[in-house]
């Protein structure tokens, strides 16, 4: 057998999706297309009242429907395990803990007879009185032991009262941010089908692993016996992130009832209550400076809501904690429990509401103290992170602001607001500073050198749509020092063993660290003459002690955002003639992918600046406009020239590809960025989002 060892560095280099041609051409399968034989179809029967109780379901007459099966309700499913997940605790009672929770599942032989069944049935309830409407003096708001992913609640440094009491400027301003879905392109699908003692599931999932163990764990399973398969996923946006969501549960319980494939599909309308939504915020931020704009005191202070299954608080006051030095720096959070949806993960959870408040009131402090607002900026770079002490990994803040300016044309900026006009617009830029955290987390890999030719690389990651196979191929072959063409990486599967999820910007660095460390290892063996026998020579590396033995850093990746803005003078219709992004994210695997990554990012923010608003309906506990047409994404009608650049940002203390993530920094900063543009252009501060005609008109 010949192996051609050829030094061909892929890293770095541009590269298309290895499924591209598999994705345009139809032969990529997602989780609702797998096709089985004597597979059935689960319908939700929603709730439609915010809060109460269910007295009563016809059961009966549901079952005597064409094609219905069974009935899956609170009287015969299987008990399950509380995993401390009130949203897949199902059929467990009768409590209705918000608008459209599942009351019962239909099982017809078609999704048509499923979904007419589901729809025809009748349900008795007792109505109590809801709390749905989310304020920031909702007298239940209270400071919960942690906040998301456990992060301290309250920070504090130094003693803000006194350092605000004592400052030269201050800035005390107050902003809010709407409710938002993540709608990913794939609506949620699983299905479920039990052969030889084990259940596999067929589901768009950001961390099939996770998921995997978490099913086992509800239904009292042993651990190995759900095997979790997501080989694509059309996007998820953290709404595809642990824990596993409702319609995963409800068909590995279908089939378990049923003894047949169940298939759960939902409808869009019917993503908004059951598989999570950015929560609505209301912030607070207090600065305080010196008549040059050195920070003295910062205060972050944010509210949100959460549902009453699951104490779910979004971290948003933790953007300030390392952003910005000052000597007295304090931040905090509340939330609240109401009778609606359970709030999840979306793009950049905490850093991109959080960004819009702090990033905001730096562009009023900048007003205030009359400085330009990247001088203020950088005026206030920390060297160390001002909330832990802890030193930065790499902090390239200041330069990305810097060739940020030089890209975007700030130079010659006039400060003044309100000032450009030109035809019937209002012409403004604005800037904002941006970071996300680079974390890394244990992950198993496998690398096999089949017999003849080729290798395989085997870990439980996700592609979401981003690029990750594409880039692990690049990272692999390159440890292999062979051709990208000679590594096939396979992921989405639950039995290559743990694997951090496709979420917090974290999986191509956790995924790269077991990857790259198990190929260098197989490509030592075989340089050292080890024969390959007929099954393949596999080398295996699992991260978690080298994750656990890294030294304390203040880990982040960093980014400036610009955007040059027109306000019609009499619509208040505000455009984005274009935005730039400089961000210093460490090692860029594959420019092409990140590339995409940010621009889509970025693109997520301006949506989120002028259109993302999830409407809710108090009476009814509903997000009303639970669809395409109701509810508006930025699309390409709505976005200008977009530019994105990178700098070099080598850093030695994150894993040993030097990989820091990209899925999110894209979206942090720009509706900041696009808001302080609008003040340019106006003269008026955008305080809420988003900034809808109404609000920008003059
Ligand atoms: Mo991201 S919101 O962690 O998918």
């Amino acid at each position: 057998m010949t192996r051609t060892w050829q030094a061909a560095p892929s890293v770095g280099h541009p590269l298309t999706r290895i499924e591209g041609l598999d994705k345009v051409t139809g032969r990529a399968r997602y989780a609702g297309d797998v096709p089985l034989p004597g597979l059935v179809h689960g319908w939700v029967v929603p709730a439609t009242i915010p809060c109460g109780r269910v007295l009563n379901l016809d059961v009966e007459a549901t079952l005597a429907m064409p094609g219905v099966l069974a009935v899956l309700h609170q009287e015969n499913a299987p008990r399950l395990t509380d995993i401390g997940e009130g949203t897949l605790f199902l059929f467990q009672g009768d409590r209705v803990a918000h608008w459209g929770a599942p009351v019962a599942l239909v099982i017809a032989d078609t999704p048509e007879r499923a979904r007419e069944a589901a729809e025809r049935m009748r349900v008795d309830y007792l109505p109590e009185p809801p709390d749905t409407v989310f304020r920031p003096d909702h007298p239940g708001l209270y400071q919960p032991e942690f906040v998301n992913p456990h992060n301290e609640t309250v920070t504090e440094k130094g003693d803000v009262e006194a350092a605000l009491a004592a400052a030269a400027v201050v800035v005390d301003a107050s902003y809010r941010t709407p409710a938002q879905h993540n709608n990913a392109m794939e609506p949620h699908s699983t299905t479920a089908s039990w052969a030889d003692g084990r259940v596999t599931v067929h589901t768009s999932t950001q961390y099939p692993y996770a998921w995997s163990r978490s099913l086992a764990k509800l239904f009292g399973f042993a651990p190995g016996t759900v095997r979790v398969r997501s080989e694509h996923v059309g996007g998820g946006f953290g709404n595809k992130g642990n824990p596993p969501r409702p319609e995963s549960a409800l068909a590995v319980m279908a089939a378990t009832l049923v003894g047949r494939p169940v298939r759960v599909t939902l409808t869009r309308p019917q993503l908004w209550p059951l598989t999570g939504y950015r929560t609505p915020t209301a912030q607070r931020l207090r600065l305080g400076a010196d008549p040059d704009g050195r920070l003295v005191a910062v205060e972050h202070r944010a509210s949100v809501q959460t549902s009453r299954l699951v104490e779910f608080t979004e971290q948003v006051a933790i953007y300030s904690r390392p952003m910005y030095a000052a000597d007295h720096l304090r931040t905090s959070h509340r939330v609240v429990a109401l009778d609606v949806p359970t709030p999840r993960w979306m793009r950049a959870p905490g850093e991109a509401p959080g960004s819009f408040g702090l990033e905001s009131a730096m562009d009023e402090l900048a007003e205030a103290c009359g400085l330009d607002p990247i001088e203020l900026r950088l005026r206030n770079d920390p060297t160390e992170d001002p909330t832990s002490g802890l030193p930065f990994s790499s902090r390239r803040l200041a330069e990305c602001l810097r060739v940020g300016a030089d890209r975007f044309g700030w130079a010659d900026r006039d400060p003044r607001p309100a000032v450009r006009r030109d035809g019937r617009w209002w012409r403004g830029t604005g800037v904002a500073g941006a970071h996300y955290p680079a974390r890394t987390v244990a992950t198993t890999a496998h690398a096999t050198a089949l017999p003849g030719d080729g290798f395989e690389v085997r870990v439980a990651a996700a592609d979401i749509g981003t690029g990750a196979r594409t880039a692990l191929t690049q990272l692999a072959a390159d440890a292999l020092e062979v051709p990208v063409t000679e590594v096939r990486v396979l992921v989405g599967d639950s039995d290559f063993g743990p694997a951090q999820g496709a979420g917090g910007s974290t999986g191509t660095a956790s995924w790269s660290w077991p990857v790259v460390t198990a190929c260098r290892d197989l490509a030592h063996r075989l340089a050292s003459g080890e024969p390959v026998p007929p099954k393949g020579l596999t080398s295996t590396f699992d991260s978690a002690d080298a994750v656990a033995a890294r030294g304390d850093f203040a880990r982040y990746g960093f980014g400036a955002q610009f955007a040059e803005v027109a306000v019609d003078v009499a619509t208040g219709e505000v455009r984005v003639r274009r935005l730039t992004g400089v961000f210093a994210v460490g090692r860029v695997v594959n420019p092409l992918t990140a590339r995409s990554q940010l621009i889509g990012g970025m693109t997520m923010g301006l949506s989120t600046a002028l259109l993302e608003e999830s409407i809710m309906d108090g009476r009814f506990g509903d997000y009303v406009n639970h669809n395409l047409a109701d509810y508006h994404v930025a699309t390409n009608a709505d976005v200008g020239e977009l530019d994105v650049a990178f700098v070099d940002d080598p850093d030695d203390e994150l894993n040993p590809s030097g990989v820091k993530g990209l899925g999110e920094i894209g979206i942090v900063g720009v509706p900041a960025a696009i808001a302080n543009a609008v003040w340019h252009a106006t003269g008026v501060r955008q305080r809420d989002l988003p900034i809808t005609p109404a609000r920008a008109a003059l």
